[in-house]
Protein backbone atom coordinates (compact mmCIF):
# COMPACT_ATOMS: atom_id res chain seq x y z
CA UNK A 1 0.00 0.00 0.00
CA UNK A 2 2.81 2.27 0.36
CA UNK A 3 4.00 2.37 -2.89
CA UNK A 4 0.77 4.68 -5.67
CA UNK A 5 1.51 4.38 -9.18
CA UNK A 6 -0.32 6.53 -11.32
CA UNK A 7 -1.55 6.26 -14.58
CA UNK A 8 -1.04 9.39 -16.62
CA UNK A 9 -4.86 10.18 -16.97
CA UNK A 10 -4.42 10.29 -12.85
CA UNK A 11 -2.15 13.24 -13.41
CA UNK A 12 -2.42 17.00 -13.76
CA UNK A 13 -0.93 16.76 -16.80
CA UNK A 14 -1.78 13.66 -18.00
CA UNK A 15 1.06 12.51 -20.57
CA UNK A 16 3.51 10.23 -18.49
CA UNK A 17 2.58 7.68 -15.16
CA UNK A 18 3.95 9.16 -11.67
CA UNK A 19 4.98 7.03 -8.84
CA UNK A 20 4.81 8.44 -4.94
CA UNK A 21 5.53 6.77 -1.52
CA UNK A 22 3.74 7.86 1.98
CA UNK A 23 5.18 6.66 4.58
CA UNK A 24 3.38 7.79 7.64
CA UNK A 25 2.38 5.99 9.69
CA UNK A 26 3.02 2.62 9.13
CA UNK A 27 3.40 1.96 5.49
CA UNK A 28 6.91 2.08 4.76
CA UNK A 29 8.22 -1.11 6.09
CA UNK A 30 6.04 -2.19 2.60
CA UNK A 31 8.44 0.02 0.91
CA UNK A 32 12.03 -0.96 2.18
CA UNK A 33 12.70 -3.15 5.27
CA UNK A 34 13.15 -1.00 8.71
CA UNK A 35 12.22 -0.52 12.24
CA UNK A 36 8.80 0.82 11.06
CA UNK A 37 8.54 3.21 14.06
CA UNK A 38 9.04 6.35 15.20
CA UNK A 39 11.38 5.42 18.35
CA UNK A 40 14.40 4.67 15.77
CA UNK A 41 16.21 7.04 13.88
CA UNK A 42 18.63 6.35 11.00
CA UNK A 43 20.30 8.63 8.51
CA UNK A 44 19.60 6.70 5.08
CA UNK A 45 21.20 6.82 1.44
CA UNK A 46 19.63 5.52 -1.79
CA UNK A 47 20.24 5.34 -5.69
CA UNK A 48 17.36 5.51 -7.72
CA UNK A 49 17.39 5.02 -11.57
CA UNK A 50 14.29 5.99 -13.68
CA UNK A 51 13.51 5.60 -17.01
CA UNK A 52 14.36 8.22 -19.81
CA UNK A 53 11.86 11.73 -18.95
CA UNK A 54 12.18 10.99 -15.39
CA UNK A 55 13.05 13.08 -12.31
CA UNK A 56 13.79 11.19 -9.42
CA UNK A 57 13.09 13.23 -5.98
CA UNK A 58 13.57 12.23 -2.20
CA UNK A 59 13.58 13.43 1.09
CA UNK A 60 17.28 13.92 1.42
CA UNK A 61 20.10 16.46 2.60
CA UNK A 62 21.71 15.99 -0.86
CA UNK A 63 21.36 14.93 -4.51
CA UNK A 64 23.18 14.43 -7.31
CA UNK A 65 22.31 13.37 -11.30
CA UNK A 66 24.24 10.71 -12.53
CA UNK A 67 24.68 9.44 -16.01
CA UNK A 68 21.85 6.58 -16.81
CA UNK A 69 19.22 8.75 -15.28
CA UNK A 70 20.66 7.46 -11.80
CA UNK A 71 19.94 9.62 -8.98
CA UNK A 72 21.99 9.49 -5.40
CA UNK A 73 20.31 10.75 -2.61
CA UNK A 74 22.05 11.15 0.88
CA UNK A 75 20.46 11.79 4.09
CA UNK A 76 23.05 13.05 6.82
CA UNK A 77 20.55 13.60 9.39
CA UNK A 78 19.09 10.73 11.82
CA UNK A 79 15.02 10.70 11.37
CA UNK A 80 12.52 7.76 11.69
CA UNK A 81 11.07 5.33 8.80
CA UNK A 82 8.06 7.39 8.52
CA UNK A 83 9.83 10.15 6.95
CA UNK A 84 11.58 8.76 3.94
CA UNK A 85 9.70 9.32 0.81
CA UNK A 86 9.99 9.22 -2.91
CA UNK A 87 8.73 10.82 -6.20
CA UNK A 88 9.25 9.81 -9.80
CA UNK A 89 7.42 11.87 -12.21
CA UNK A 90 7.87 14.00 -15.12
CA UNK A 91 8.29 17.35 -12.47
CA UNK A 92 10.51 20.15 -12.73
CA UNK A 93 11.57 23.23 -10.07
CA UNK A 94 11.72 26.80 -9.87
CA UNK A 95 13.72 29.14 -7.24
CA UNK A 96 11.26 30.72 -4.72
CA UNK A 97 13.80 31.50 -2.10
CA UNK A 98 17.55 31.21 -1.27
CA UNK A 99 17.15 27.62 0.10
CA UNK A 100 13.70 27.03 -1.64
CA UNK A 101 12.44 25.76 -4.97
CA UNK A 102 8.99 24.34 -5.60
CA UNK A 103 8.50 21.24 -7.56
CA UNK A 104 5.86 20.20 -9.97
CA UNK A 105 4.48 18.87 -13.08
CA UNK A 106 5.22 21.04 -16.05
CA UNK A 107 1.99 22.60 -16.48
CA UNK A 108 1.76 23.44 -12.66
CA UNK A 109 4.88 24.86 -12.19
CA UNK A 110 4.01 28.15 -13.83
CA UNK A 111 1.34 28.55 -11.03
CA UNK A 112 3.65 27.03 -7.90
CA UNK A 113 6.22 29.25 -8.64
CA UNK A 114 3.47 32.38 -8.54
CA UNK A 115 1.51 31.01 -5.05
CA UNK A 116 5.34 31.01 -3.12
CA UNK A 117 7.92 33.21 -5.06
CA UNK A 118 9.35 35.01 -1.95
CA UNK A 119 7.13 34.13 1.06
CA UNK A 120 8.65 30.89 2.40
CA UNK A 121 12.08 32.17 3.71
CA UNK A 122 10.14 34.47 6.28
CA UNK A 123 8.27 32.00 7.49
CA UNK A 124 11.86 29.79 7.61
CA UNK A 125 13.62 32.61 9.52
CA UNK A 126 10.51 33.31 11.95
CA UNK A 127 10.73 29.91 12.83
CA UNK A 128 14.37 30.12 13.25
CA UNK A 129 14.05 32.98 15.73
CA UNK A 130 11.54 30.96 17.67
CA UNK A 131 12.87 27.36 17.55
CA UNK A 132 16.34 27.82 17.15
CA UNK A 133 18.31 26.93 14.13
CA UNK A 134 16.68 25.09 10.75
CA UNK A 135 18.97 22.19 10.74
CA UNK A 136 17.83 20.28 7.18
CA UNK A 137 19.60 22.62 4.75
CA UNK A 138 16.43 23.24 2.52
CA UNK A 139 13.47 23.61 2.86
CA UNK A 140 11.66 22.85 -1.00
CA UNK A 141 7.84 22.31 -1.85
CA UNK A 142 6.57 19.35 -4.21
CA UNK A 143 3.22 19.61 -5.60
CA UNK A 144 2.02 16.31 -5.96
CA UNK A 145 -1.10 15.09 -7.88
CA UNK A 146 -4.27 15.60 -7.40
CA UNK A 147 -4.57 12.19 -5.36
CA UNK A 148 -2.94 12.76 -2.63
CA UNK A 149 -4.55 12.50 0.26
CA UNK A 150 -2.87 14.79 2.49
CA UNK A 151 -2.94 18.63 2.46
CA UNK A 152 0.43 18.53 3.01
CA UNK A 153 3.30 16.10 4.63
CA UNK A 154 6.39 17.26 6.50
CA UNK A 155 9.42 14.71 4.44
CA UNK A 156 12.53 16.56 5.35
CA UNK A 157 13.88 19.24 3.06
CA UNK A 158 10.73 17.94 0.40
CA UNK A 159 7.47 19.10 2.05
CA UNK A 160 4.69 16.98 -0.11
CA UNK A 161 1.91 18.86 -0.65
CA UNK A 162 -2.07 19.15 -2.61
CA UNK A 163 -2.30 20.74 -5.86
CA UNK A 164 -5.21 22.04 -4.07
CA UNK A 165 -2.75 24.77 -1.90
CA UNK A 166 -2.78 26.34 -5.99
CA UNK A 167 -5.45 29.02 -4.87
CA UNK A 168 -3.82 31.75 -6.55
CA UNK A 169 -3.70 34.21 -3.67
CA UNK A 170 -1.61 32.27 -0.85
CA UNK A 171 -4.93 31.96 0.94
CA UNK A 172 -3.56 28.34 1.88
CA UNK A 173 -0.48 28.87 3.07
CA UNK A 174 -1.13 27.95 6.70
CA UNK A 175 -0.59 24.62 5.45
CA UNK A 176 3.02 25.44 4.54
CA UNK A 177 3.47 27.02 7.96
CA UNK A 178 2.70 24.02 9.34
CA UNK A 179 4.79 22.20 7.52
CA UNK A 180 7.79 24.05 8.09
CA UNK A 181 6.68 23.88 11.69
CA UNK A 182 7.18 19.97 11.60
CA UNK A 183 11.06 21.09 11.31
CA UNK A 184 11.45 21.11 14.93
CA UNK A 185 8.08 19.72 15.95
CA UNK A 186 7.69 15.87 14.94
CA UNK A 187 10.95 15.61 12.68
CA UNK A 188 13.69 17.00 14.90
CA UNK A 189 11.70 15.65 18.36
CA UNK A 190 9.36 13.01 17.26
CA UNK A 191 6.60 11.07 18.93
CA UNK A 192 8.10 7.75 20.37
CA UNK A 193 4.75 5.96 19.33
CA UNK A 194 1.87 6.98 17.39
CA UNK A 195 -0.01 6.62 20.63
CA UNK A 196 1.18 9.92 20.76
CA UNK A 197 0.67 11.64 17.72
CA UNK A 198 -0.48 14.71 19.75
CA UNK A 199 3.33 15.52 20.38
CA UNK A 200 4.01 15.86 16.84
CA UNK A 201 0.61 17.49 15.92
CA UNK A 202 -0.38 19.53 18.83
CA UNK A 203 2.80 20.97 19.01
CA UNK A 204 3.25 21.74 15.16
CA UNK A 205 -0.23 23.50 15.27
CA UNK A 206 1.07 25.41 18.05
CA UNK A 207 4.18 26.16 16.27
CA UNK A 208 2.18 26.70 13.16
CA UNK A 209 -0.04 29.62 14.89
CA UNK A 210 2.88 31.31 17.22
CA UNK A 211 4.74 31.71 13.30
CA UNK A 212 1.38 32.89 11.77
CA UNK A 213 0.93 35.68 15.05
CA UNK A 214 4.71 37.30 13.92
CA UNK A 215 3.92 37.22 10.28
CA UNK A 216 -0.20 38.01 9.95
CA UNK A 217 -0.97 39.15 13.13
CA UNK A 218 -3.20 37.66 16.34
CA UNK A 219 -7.01 38.63 14.76
CA UNK A 220 -6.26 36.90 12.20
CA UNK A 221 -4.15 33.64 13.48
CA UNK A 222 -7.25 33.10 16.36
CA UNK A 223 -9.74 33.28 13.49
CA UNK A 224 -7.80 30.47 11.62
CA UNK A 225 -7.35 29.05 14.97
CA UNK A 226 -11.34 29.31 15.41
CA UNK A 227 -12.05 27.20 12.21
CA UNK A 228 -9.53 24.68 13.94
CA UNK A 229 -11.72 24.73 16.58
CA UNK A 230 -15.13 24.17 14.76
CA UNK A 231 -13.11 21.48 13.32
CA UNK A 232 -12.48 19.62 16.39
CA UNK A 233 -16.40 20.52 17.52
CA UNK A 234 -17.25 18.65 14.35
CA UNK A 235 -15.29 15.63 14.53
CA UNK A 236 -16.55 15.22 18.50
CA UNK A 237 -19.69 15.25 17.69
CA UNK A 238 -19.76 13.13 15.10
CA UNK A 239 -17.86 10.49 17.07
CA UNK A 240 -18.90 10.98 20.30
CA UNK A 241 -16.69 12.89 22.57
CA UNK A 242 -16.08 9.67 24.83
CA UNK A 243 -14.53 7.77 22.03
CA UNK A 244 -11.50 6.29 22.94
CA UNK A 245 -9.47 8.14 20.35
CA UNK A 246 -10.26 11.40 21.41
CA UNK A 247 -7.85 11.12 23.88
CA UNK A 248 -4.63 12.77 23.07
CA UNK A 249 -2.62 9.57 24.56
CA UNK A 250 -4.38 6.28 22.24
CA UNK A 251 -3.99 3.00 23.33
CA UNK A 252 -2.81 1.24 20.54
CA UNK A 253 -3.04 -2.63 20.34
CA UNK A 254 -2.28 -5.16 17.50
CA UNK A 255 -5.52 -7.06 18.37
CA UNK A 256 -6.19 -10.51 16.75
CA UNK A 257 -5.80 -9.61 13.23
CA UNK A 258 -4.69 -5.96 11.24
CA UNK A 259 -8.82 -4.87 11.58
CA UNK A 260 -9.87 -5.54 15.03
CA UNK A 261 -7.01 -3.50 16.81
CA UNK A 262 -6.69 0.29 16.29
CA UNK A 263 -4.50 0.67 13.41
CA UNK A 264 -2.21 3.75 13.83
CA UNK A 265 -3.80 5.53 10.91
CA UNK A 266 -7.18 6.16 12.63
CA UNK A 267 -5.63 8.56 15.36
CA UNK A 268 -5.47 11.05 12.11
CA UNK A 269 -8.25 12.99 13.54
CA UNK A 270 -8.70 16.61 14.75
CA UNK A 271 -7.95 15.72 18.38
CA UNK A 272 -4.35 14.90 18.38
CA UNK A 273 -4.27 18.45 16.12
CA UNK A 274 -6.92 20.99 17.92
CA UNK A 275 -7.03 18.74 21.52
CA UNK A 276 -2.91 19.32 21.32
CA UNK A 277 -3.13 22.70 21.00
CA UNK A 278 -5.40 23.46 23.33
CA UNK A 279 -3.10 21.11 25.68
CA UNK A 280 -0.17 23.13 24.41
CA UNK A 281 -1.86 26.47 24.84
CA UNK A 282 -2.85 25.55 28.30
CA UNK A 283 0.81 25.12 29.16
CA UNK A 284 1.98 28.90 28.02
CA UNK A 285 -1.21 29.89 29.90
CA UNK A 286 0.27 28.54 33.32
CA UNK A 287 3.61 30.02 32.12
CA UNK A 288 2.04 33.74 31.88
CA UNK A 289 4.29 34.97 29.33
CA UNK A 290 4.81 34.50 26.32
CA UNK A 291 8.55 35.24 25.62
CA UNK A 292 9.05 32.67 28.75
CA UNK A 293 7.28 29.72 27.00
CA UNK A 294 9.45 30.52 23.52
CA UNK A 295 12.57 29.87 25.10
CA UNK A 296 10.95 26.76 27.19
CA UNK A 297 9.70 25.45 23.33
CA UNK A 298 13.11 26.63 21.82
CA UNK A 299 15.06 25.08 25.42
CA UNK A 300 12.76 21.53 24.48
CA UNK A 301 13.60 21.10 21.10
CA UNK A 302 17.41 21.55 21.66
CA UNK A 303 16.81 19.26 25.00
CA UNK A 304 15.73 16.39 22.95
CA UNK A 305 16.69 17.04 18.91
CA UNK A 306 17.15 13.73 17.15
CA UNK A 307 15.51 11.71 19.69
CA UNK A 308 12.24 10.03 19.80
CA UNK A 309 10.01 10.91 23.12
CA UNK A 310 6.55 10.72 25.18
CA UNK A 311 4.94 12.88 26.39
CA UNK A 312 6.19 12.28 30.12
CA UNK A 313 9.46 13.33 28.89
CA UNK A 314 7.62 16.72 27.80
CA UNK A 315 5.65 17.17 30.62
CA UNK A 316 8.79 16.14 33.01
CA UNK A 317 11.13 18.89 30.83
CA UNK A 318 8.26 21.22 31.80
CA UNK A 319 8.25 20.80 35.13
CA UNK A 320 12.19 20.91 35.53
CA UNK A 321 12.29 24.12 32.98
CA UNK A 322 9.40 26.16 35.50
CA UNK A 323 10.27 24.74 39.16
CA UNK A 324 8.22 27.37 40.35
CA UNK A 325 5.41 25.57 38.61
CA UNK A 326 6.20 21.99 39.71
CA UNK A 327 6.13 23.37 43.24
CA UNK A 328 2.89 24.53 42.93
CA UNK A 329 1.71 21.26 41.73
CA UNK A 330 0.52 22.54 38.27
CA UNK A 331 0.47 18.83 37.08
CA UNK A 332 -2.53 18.44 39.59
CA UNK A 333 -4.96 21.08 39.62
CA UNK A 334 -8.40 19.85 39.63
CA UNK A 335 -10.24 18.95 36.37
CA UNK A 336 -6.92 19.98 34.93
CA UNK A 337 -4.28 17.35 35.68
CA UNK A 338 -2.08 16.65 33.53
CA UNK A 339 -3.42 13.17 33.56
CA UNK A 340 -6.95 13.85 32.54
CA UNK A 341 -5.27 15.73 29.48
CA UNK A 342 -3.59 13.06 28.43
CA UNK A 343 -5.69 10.11 29.44
CA UNK A 344 -9.65 11.24 29.26
CA UNK A 345 -11.52 11.71 26.44
CA UNK A 346 -13.76 14.66 25.49
CA UNK A 347 -13.45 17.99 25.27
CA UNK A 348 -10.79 19.86 26.29
CA UNK A 349 -10.98 21.61 29.70
CA UNK A 350 -8.72 24.64 28.55
CA UNK A 351 -9.70 26.89 25.53
CA UNK A 352 -7.35 29.48 24.23
CA UNK A 353 -8.63 32.72 24.09
CA UNK A 354 -9.45 33.53 20.57
CA UNK A 355 -11.06 37.34 21.52
CA UNK A 356 -8.43 38.76 19.31
CA UNK A 357 -9.94 37.50 16.63
CA UNK A 358 -13.59 38.83 16.86
CA UNK A 359 -13.41 42.18 14.93
CA UNK A 360 -12.96 39.35 11.64
CA UNK A 361 -15.48 36.82 13.07
CA UNK A 362 -18.14 38.86 14.39
CA UNK A 363 -19.47 40.69 10.74
CA UNK A 364 -19.17 36.48 10.18
CA UNK A 365 -21.32 35.56 12.93
CA UNK A 366 -24.15 38.36 12.08
CA UNK A 367 -24.22 37.60 8.72
CA UNK A 368 -24.53 33.96 9.17
CA UNK A 369 -27.42 35.21 11.46
CA UNK A 370 -29.24 36.92 9.30
CA UNK A 371 -29.39 33.92 6.31
CA UNK A 372 -30.64 31.76 9.25
CA UNK A 373 -33.66 33.59 9.66
CA UNK A 374 -37.10 32.50 8.57
CA UNK A 375 -38.27 35.36 6.17
CA UNK A 376 -34.55 37.15 5.18
CA UNK A 377 -33.96 40.84 5.86
CA UNK A 378 -32.84 41.10 2.63
CA UNK A 379 -31.72 44.89 3.61
CA UNK A 380 -29.90 43.84 6.19
CA UNK A 381 -27.61 41.41 4.27
CA UNK A 382 -27.34 43.75 1.10
CA UNK A 383 -25.61 46.20 3.54
CA UNK A 384 -23.03 43.72 4.40
CA UNK A 385 -20.41 43.56 1.58
CA UNK A 386 -18.21 40.61 1.83
CA UNK A 387 -16.28 41.59 -1.23
CA UNK A 388 -12.77 42.41 0.51
CA UNK A 389 -12.91 39.12 3.53
CA UNK A 390 -10.40 37.23 3.66
CA UNK A 391 -10.96 33.16 2.38
CA UNK A 392 -11.05 32.28 6.24
CA UNK A 393 -13.33 35.00 7.28
CA UNK A 394 -15.49 33.16 4.17
CA UNK A 395 -14.39 29.89 5.79
CA UNK A 396 -15.61 30.93 9.21
CA UNK A 397 -18.94 32.15 8.00
CA UNK A 398 -19.76 28.93 5.90
CA UNK A 399 -18.98 27.24 8.94
CA UNK A 400 -21.65 28.96 11.19
CA UNK A 401 -24.27 28.95 8.27
CA UNK A 402 -23.44 25.12 8.47
CA UNK A 403 -23.79 24.95 11.93
CA UNK A 404 -27.40 26.31 11.40
CA UNK A 405 -28.52 24.10 8.74
CA UNK A 406 -30.77 22.97 7.54
CA UNK A 407 -31.64 26.39 6.99
CA UNK A 408 -34.99 27.60 6.47
CA UNK A 409 -36.69 26.46 2.97
CA UNK A 410 -35.70 28.44 0.19
CA UNK A 411 -32.68 30.30 1.82
CA UNK A 412 -29.69 28.53 0.94
CA UNK A 413 -30.66 28.69 -2.96
CA UNK A 414 -30.74 32.99 -2.43
CA UNK A 415 -27.25 32.96 -0.47
CA UNK A 416 -25.68 30.75 -3.60
CA UNK A 417 -27.14 33.60 -6.01
CA UNK A 418 -25.79 36.53 -3.88
CA UNK A 419 -23.02 35.53 -3.64
CA UNK A 420 -21.07 33.07 -6.79
CA UNK A 421 -17.75 33.97 -4.85
CA UNK A 422 -18.57 31.73 -3.08
CA UNK A 423 -20.84 29.00 -4.39
CA UNK A 424 -18.67 29.17 -7.86
CA UNK A 425 -15.55 29.28 -5.75
CA UNK A 426 -12.18 27.16 -6.86
CA UNK A 427 -10.83 27.84 -3.67
CA UNK A 428 -11.04 24.03 -1.95
CA UNK A 429 -11.38 25.10 2.02
CA UNK A 430 -14.28 27.07 0.59
CA UNK A 431 -15.90 24.32 -1.76
CA UNK A 432 -15.55 21.88 1.37
CA UNK A 433 -17.87 23.90 3.02
CA UNK A 434 -20.33 24.73 0.39
CA UNK A 435 -20.28 21.36 -0.36
CA UNK A 436 -21.19 20.42 3.03
CA UNK A 437 -24.19 23.05 3.17
CA UNK A 438 -25.54 21.76 0.04
CA UNK A 439 -25.87 18.53 1.44
CA UNK A 440 -27.24 19.16 4.40
CA UNK A 441 -29.87 21.74 2.80
CA UNK A 442 -30.81 19.25 -0.06
CA UNK A 443 -30.09 21.43 -2.34
CA UNK A 444 -30.64 18.80 -5.26
CA UNK A 445 -30.11 21.16 -7.67
CA UNK A 446 -26.04 21.44 -6.47
CA UNK A 447 -25.01 18.08 -6.10
CA UNK A 448 -23.36 18.06 -9.17
CA UNK A 449 -20.78 20.52 -7.42
CA UNK A 450 -20.21 17.80 -4.78
CA UNK A 451 -19.56 15.01 -7.43
CA UNK A 452 -17.15 17.53 -9.47
CA UNK A 453 -15.20 18.70 -6.49
CA UNK A 454 -14.40 14.56 -5.22
CA UNK A 455 -13.62 14.17 -8.91
CA UNK A 456 -10.71 16.76 -8.55
CA UNK A 457 -9.28 15.74 -5.54
CA UNK A 458 -8.68 13.31 -3.24
CA UNK A 459 -7.63 14.61 -0.07
CA UNK A 460 -8.79 12.58 2.91
CA UNK A 461 -9.83 15.42 5.26
CA UNK A 462 -12.32 16.74 2.07
CA UNK A 463 -13.25 13.49 1.28
CA UNK A 464 -14.46 11.68 4.18
CA UNK A 465 -16.83 14.48 5.62
CA UNK A 466 -18.57 14.78 2.12
CA UNK A 467 -19.34 10.80 2.02
CA UNK A 468 -20.02 11.00 5.65
CA UNK A 469 -22.78 13.81 5.25
CA UNK A 470 -24.00 11.88 1.82
CA UNK A 471 -24.45 8.73 3.98
CA UNK A 472 -26.11 10.23 6.58
CA UNK A 473 -28.76 12.27 4.05
CA UNK A 474 -31.57 11.29 2.09
CA UNK A 475 -32.05 8.46 -0.63
CA UNK A 476 -30.71 10.69 -3.64
CA UNK A 477 -27.37 11.89 -1.75
CA UNK A 478 -26.52 8.26 -0.83
CA UNK A 479 -27.18 7.33 -4.53
CA UNK A 480 -24.82 10.00 -5.53
CA UNK A 481 -22.19 8.62 -3.23
CA UNK A 482 -22.33 5.29 -4.38
CA UNK A 483 -22.41 6.30 -8.23
CA UNK A 484 -19.56 8.81 -7.24
CA UNK A 485 -17.40 6.39 -5.62
CA UNK A 486 -18.01 4.08 -7.92
CA UNK A 487 -16.55 6.27 -10.38
CA UNK A 488 -13.29 7.73 -8.35
CA UNK A 489 -12.31 4.98 -6.03
CA UNK A 490 -9.30 3.99 -8.35
CA UNK A 491 -7.86 7.48 -8.14
CA UNK A 492 -7.81 7.60 -4.42
CA UNK A 493 -5.16 6.45 -1.99
CA UNK A 494 -5.83 2.85 -0.71
CA UNK A 495 -6.27 3.73 2.59
CA UNK A 496 -8.73 6.90 1.62
CA UNK A 497 -10.63 4.00 -0.45
CA UNK A 498 -11.15 1.61 2.86
CA UNK A 499 -12.41 4.41 4.89
CA UNK A 500 -14.77 5.39 2.33
CA UNK A 501 -15.48 1.92 1.88
CA UNK A 502 -16.41 1.99 5.90
CA UNK A 503 -18.59 4.79 5.83
CA UNK A 504 -20.60 3.19 2.84
CA UNK A 505 -20.84 -0.41 4.45
CA UNK A 506 -18.67 -1.68 1.80
CA UNK A 507 -16.54 -3.75 4.12
CA UNK A 508 -13.82 -1.57 4.11
CA UNK A 509 -11.40 -1.18 6.83
CA UNK A 510 -11.63 2.05 9.30
N1 LIG B 1 1.98 14.66 9.07
C1 LIG B 1 0.72 15.19 8.70
C2 LIG B 1 0.01 14.34 7.66
C3 LIG B 1 -0.23 12.90 8.09
C4 LIG B 1 -0.77 12.58 9.31
C5 LIG B 1 0.06 11.87 7.23
C6 LIG B 1 -0.98 11.27 9.67
C7 LIG B 1 -0.15 10.55 7.59
C8 LIG B 1 -0.68 10.24 8.81
C9 LIG B 1 0.85 16.62 8.16
O1 LIG B 1 1.82 17.38 8.83
C10 LIG B 1 -0.44 17.32 8.45
O2 LIG B 1 -0.78 17.43 9.59
N2 LIG B 1 -1.13 17.81 7.41
C11 LIG B 1 -2.35 18.53 7.58
C12 LIG B 1 -2.09 20.01 7.42
C13 LIG B 1 -2.97 20.92 8.23
C14 LIG B 1 -3.10 20.58 9.68
C15 LIG B 1 -2.49 22.37 8.09
C16 LIG B 1 -3.33 18.01 6.54
O3 LIG B 1 -2.91 17.30 5.62
O4 LIG B 1 -4.49 18.28 6.65
ZN1 LIG C 1 1.19 17.93 10.80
Amino acid sequence: PQVCWLSPEQTAGKQKPYMYTQGQAVLNRSFFPCFDTPSVKFTYSATVKVPEGFTAVMSATTWEKQKDNTFVFKMSQPIPSYLIALVVGDIVSADVGPRSRVWAEPCLIEAAKKEYDGVIEEFLVVGEKLFGPYVWGRYDILFMPPSFPFGGMENPCLTFVTPCLLAGDRSLVDVIIHEISHSWFGNLVTNATWGEFWLNEGFTMYAQRRISTEVYGLPYTCLEAATGRALLRQHMDATGEDHPLNKLRVVIEPGFCLFLGINPDDTYNETPYEKGYCFVSYLAHLVGDQSKFDAFLQAYVNRFKFQSITADDTLGFFLEYFPELKEKGVDSIPGFEFDRWLNTPGWPPYLPDLSPGQQLMRPADELAELWAADGLNMEAIEAVDITGWRTYQLVYFLDQVLQKSPLPEGNVKRLSKMYPKISKAQNAELRLRWCQIVLKNNLEAEYSKVKDFLHSQGKQKYTLPLYRAMWGGSEATRALAMETFSATAPQLHVNVQNYVKKILGLGGAE
